[in-house]
């Protein structure tokens, strides 16, 4: 990749324009015209797997649409580069710039503007923390319809950025659903208000939808209408062990005619990743056994004895059936967290050990699990696995949302490693393709898909996406060198 001189670089004029309409001196991070800022930057240029790092020398950071809004035109009219970011805990390298664009930071943007308790309809700026938007509704008695491990940091706005599915997309569905409206701003400055609190809306096209999912390429979104779901008052976790991935898919089906209504999360771990797990927290395993693979299963109700009754039931059976080989229940919200632990904590345990090759995909659930079987064989064959400098891969391990068939598979090395990349690539995206699945199914493309986005979309589709970038934004100053 090359710096595109289309872009013009960041001066001395510019960051006194942007010093000016910011006001404030911690809205803008400058690194142009005071050298000492580089480490206060750092942090904006290097993403969560420390694997993508750009050279930014600027950050700004909005405390309002108007002002992104005039940063953007000015922009604009400069051909100055900016990248988009929120909590930067996006795993594909789209959050970080790649040389030195602009970072708008919209951390300053994090109020809740609007809840509603009847309807539970929410408004909220893009940079509020999902914890926090999560908590305040705890408090009203709702919930949000999303909830991933990294909600402690990621913002609302780049959830809707990069679609993020999560935990429970199973019980509360996508956020193209959840969404019911969205003001975001265009590179030219103009700002699309369609802020509607209404949870049925077809006049014409639903533009926000373009808005959700495209990772800050052709709009930043600063403000949202979320419908919210009834916080459920009971939840009940189980997890149990199985000897195969034929018996994880029959206690999925198993348990979507024990529990229907109330499951709210069916998530897949392998063995490997929970000995990882296991090794690196030091906790002990919740089952007496170790197991080729773990599910834990998740119910929301209202009544936490009814709802563990038929959890307690469903273990039962499935034991019974011989599908499950050992279970154990959640017996408060303590256990519960734990539990839950074991699942939430490995990206957080895997990227601790070094380096991670992260691949999120969607593959029908049949043939899902074979894709890690397969990789682990290919790296085998290259003589890459032994967790030693020559041969850096420690495990190929897969995990993931398996009520929708998404599948993490993750190579842990010892650090990023041309060889290990060669090996896995095409390969894992040819591999997708000819099952018809999709090589982003949550977490976007971003830069590391950047090159494969024609094993999932055909170049009609991708046409029409190079169109609307172009439509959208004409000088391409958005999200640059990224997928589209
Ligand atoms: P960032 O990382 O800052 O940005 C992500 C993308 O959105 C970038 O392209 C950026 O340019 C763009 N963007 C950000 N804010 C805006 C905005 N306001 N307007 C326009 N564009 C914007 N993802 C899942 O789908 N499911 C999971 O279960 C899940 N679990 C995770 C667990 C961990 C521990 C981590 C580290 C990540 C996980 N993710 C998961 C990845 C996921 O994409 C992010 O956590 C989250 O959605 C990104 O939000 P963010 O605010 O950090 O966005
Ligand atoms: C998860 O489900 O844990 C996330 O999507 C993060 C990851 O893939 O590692
Ligand atoms: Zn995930």
């Amino acid at each position: 990749l090359k710096r595109d001189p289309r872009y013009g670089q960041v001066t001395k004029e510019h960051v006194d324009y942007f010093k000016g309409l910011l006001g404030t001196e911690s809205a803008v991070i400058d690194g142009v015209t005071n050298e000492n800022a580089t480490d206060d930057i750092e942090p904006f240029n290097s993403d969560w797997m420390r694997k993508y790092r750009g050279h930014c020398k600027l950050v700004l950071k909005p405390s309002s649409t108007e002002e992104v809004s005039k940063i953007l035109k000015y922009c604009n009219d400069n051909k100055l580069a900016v990248v988009p970011q929120g909590g930067n805990t996006g795993l594909v390298g789209g959050s970080v710039p790649v040389f030195d664009e602009i970072v708008l930071n919209m951390g300053r943007m994090n109020n809740i503007i609007e809840f509603d308790e009847v309807s539970g309809i929410l408004t909220v700026e893009a940079g509020a923390i999902l914890e926090v938007v999560d908590q305040f509704l705890a408090s009203k008695g709702y919930i949000f319809p999303l909830d991933l491990g990294a909600k402690g940091s990621c913002h609302i706005g780049g959830n809707l950025s990069t679609n993020a599915g999560g935990l429970r997309l199973l019980r509360y569905g996508s956020l193209h659903g959840t969404t019911l409206g969205i003001e975001a701003v265009l590179p030219d400055g103009t700002v699309v208000d369609d802020l509607c609190k209404l949870r049925k809306n077809n006049t014409g096209y639903d533009i926000k939808q373009l808005f959700i999912g495209s990772e800050g390429t052709i709009g930043v979104i600063t403000k949202a209408v979320i419908q919210c779901p009834q916080r459920p008052k009971a939840q009940n976790v189980a997890l149990f062990g199985l000897e195969s991935y034929e018996a994880a898919q029959q206690a999925f089906r198993e348990a979507k005619g024990h529990l229907s209504e109330i499951l709210s999360a069916f998530e897949l771990m392998d063995g490997s990743s929970q000995a990882l797990v296991r090794q690196v927290t030091k906790k002990n395993s919740p089952l007496e056994g170790e197991y080729p693979f773990y599910c834990l299963i998740e119910t929301s109700g209202s009544n936490s004895d009814h709802d563990g009754e038929k959890l307690q039931t469903f273990l039962e059976d499935v034991m019974e059936k011989g599908i499950v080989v050992d279970g154990t229940l959640a017996q408060d919200e303590t256990q519960v967290k734990a539990l839950w632990s074991f699942r939430e904590g490995i990206p957080e345990v895997l990227s601790h050990l070094g380096g991670v090759y992260k691949y999120d995909v969607s593959i029908p659930l049949p043939e899902m699990y074979q894709l890690v079987e397969d990789t682990k064989a290919r790296v085998e064959e290259a003589g890459l696995l032994g967790d030693t400098d020559e041969h850096p891969v420690r495990a190929v391990v897969g995990y993931g949302h398996m009520g929708d068939a998404n599948l993490h598979l993750n190579v842990s090395t010892r650090r990023y490693d041309e060889r290990v990349e060669k090996v896995l690539e095409p390969f894992v995206y040819e591999w997708i393709s000819k099952r018809q699945g999709s090589i982003s199914a949550e977490h976007g493309l971003g830069l590391a898909k950047k090159k494969y986005i024609g094993y999932s979309r055909t170049p009609t589709m991708v046409g029409l996406m190079k169109q609307l970038k172009d439509l959208y934004d004409p000088n391409a100053i958005l999200n640059p060198y990224k997928y589209i």
